[in-house]
């Protein structure tokens, strides 16, 4: 990354750290840090990896606002929010309060897309789309069973592979993509909770 991009991952790292609790940061903090090892992995461009972990630092930074705080903000985007399952709300909120925060040299629409699907997945997601995801995922801070397999599944295929082979790479983004996907669905089910109509889309375009 530029010296410039770095200086701007600074300057949202300073804001996020105000508006999120101790837990919470170390949480995007850990989302951060796979990101920056997925853009050396799979080896991104400097302005893709900008994308990327800039967005592991806003992808949450909605998420401790109010149920009023998160309808105010819809209405002044002219957006209705058309989910009712609180842990997905945030997805969206969380894309309005950045472009809101921010000016559009910092973020972009790309990095706000993947803050839009990093909790429920969407059909044909873009490769970093899938890589906060994941990150959200398999990020050193969760110690979920699950999220620790898919953690060791992701770190462990892609360290195998040769490093001139970006195609292998990203076949393995896809796995655990649809590996992570597949796990939250049953879950869900098992749960007897709602399944966002997006995370079944997401699933259906893998399959
Ligand atoms: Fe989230
Ligand atoms: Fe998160």
């Amino acid at each position: 990354m530029t010296k410039e991009q770095e200086k701007r991952l600074c300057g949202i790292r300073e804001i996020v750290v105000l508006r999120e609790d101790a837990r919470r940061f170390e949480h995007t903090m850990g989302v951060y840090r796979e990101c920056l090892w997925m853009s050396r992995v799979f080896s991104l461009s400097d302005g893709d990896a900008y994308t990327l972990c800039a967005a592991a630092l806003l992808h949450d930074i909605a998420k401790n606002l109010t149920a009023a705080e998160a309808i105010a903000l819809s209405e002044r985007h002219g957006v209705v929010l058309d989910t009712e399952i609180p842990s997905v709300i945030h997805q969206y909120t969380g894309a309005m309060l950045a472009g809101e925060l921010f000016d559009m040299e910092t973020v972009s629409p790309e990095m706000l897309d993947a803050i839009r699907c990093h909790t429920t997945g969407k059909a044909d997601m873009t490769p970093i789309e899938k890589m906060l995801f994941v990150a959200d995922f398999t990020e050193a801070g969760r110690k979920y069973r699950s999220c620790q397999e898919m953690r060791e599944y992701l770190h462990g295929e892609c360290e195998k592979i040769n490093k001139n082979d970006k195609n292998a790479r990203l076949r393995v983004l896809d796995e655990v993509t649809r590996r992570i996907t597949g796990y939250t669905v049953t879950y869900l089910v098992e749960r007897g909770k709602r399944i966002d109509p997006r995370m079944v889309e997401a699933w259906n375009s893998m399959v």
